[in-house]
């Protein structure tokens, strides 16, 4: 059954019928790689390829955003005390976030409608790296890379996985990502990148508070392929395609 391209889009979840129709005017959108700019033409959904700012809309409703998680948002569809990350993407579509975030870290929630690539991302089997930019409340020993690399005891039956340790220098690409407020008075050592293959319940906090350090800010830089891009602010969300590697721009 053919149908109008403003139509696939809103029922895909990528915005209201009218703001559809402004996207397709401003030709962010593609019809099997041409530019297309006229809401009202049909389209097969099953067979059509359509995109949106190069990023693929999958037909039959499945609907992945990159939302910047800004803090004070939680991971859940709904929650009496607190907002939840569903108010940042358009509603509807059965979406829900794939694993979670503290209210009070930062940086990349995927938030999706596909169960079967939410639970290929989130299952420990799949080892999945999360890449994790740390500021500390004091200087990361260099011994602790060795630590992280062959499992930190954070109180639970098993060690932690194998993880990756850098300890950033000062002209660490990833400080990019470090807001403003945190970026004067750091001394070496304070900020790391930490890249885990786990999940588990306040992973990163624990593994440095079992080596002596807190964290402090805390924000997620990249999820498997999916990196956050620089130019994203907190607290939007664009659509994104977790079965194609992302640029990080
Ligand atoms: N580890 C944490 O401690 N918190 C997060 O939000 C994610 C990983």
């Amino acid at each position: 059954m053919l149908i109008r391209l403003d139509k696939f889009l809103a029922d895909a979840g990528v915005g209201t019928r009218s703001e559809v129709k402004s996207i397709i005017k401003k030709k962010a959108v593609t019809l099997n790689g041409m530019c297309v700019d006229k809401p009202e033409i049909k389209l097969n959904p099953d067979t059509d390829e359509v995109a949106v700012n190069g990023s693929s809309v999958a037909s039959r409703g499945k609907v992945t955003y990159l939302l910047h998680k800004p803090a004070g948002y939680v991971c859940a569809t709904e929650d009496s005390r607190f907002p939840t990350v569903m108010e940042l993407v358009p509603q509807g579509r059965d979406l829900f976030p794939v694993g979670r975030l503290d209210k009070d870290t930062e940086g990349l929630l995927l938030i999706t409608n596909d169960g079967a690539m939410a639970h290929r991302m989130l299952s420990p089997r799949s080892h999945v790296d999360k890449a994790y930019l740390a500021l500390l409340d004091g200087p990361a020993e260099s011994g602790y890379i060795s630590l992280f690399e062959e499992g930190v005891d954070i109180g639970d039956d098993k060690l932690t996985l194998p993880s990756k340790l850098v300890i950033c220098d000062e002209n660490d690409p990833a400080l990019a990502y470090l807001p403003e407020e945190y970026r004067s008075g750091l001394c070496p050592g304070q900020t790391v990148l930490l890249t885990i293959q786990e999940g588990r319940y306040h992973q990163v906090k624990r593994m440095f508070h079992a080596v002596g350090r807190e964290v402090v800010y805390l924000k997620r830089l990249s999820f498997g392929e999916l990196m956050l891009p620089l130019s994203l602010k907190k607290g939007e969300a664009i659509l994104c395609d977790p079965y194609m590697p992302a640029d990080g721009t």
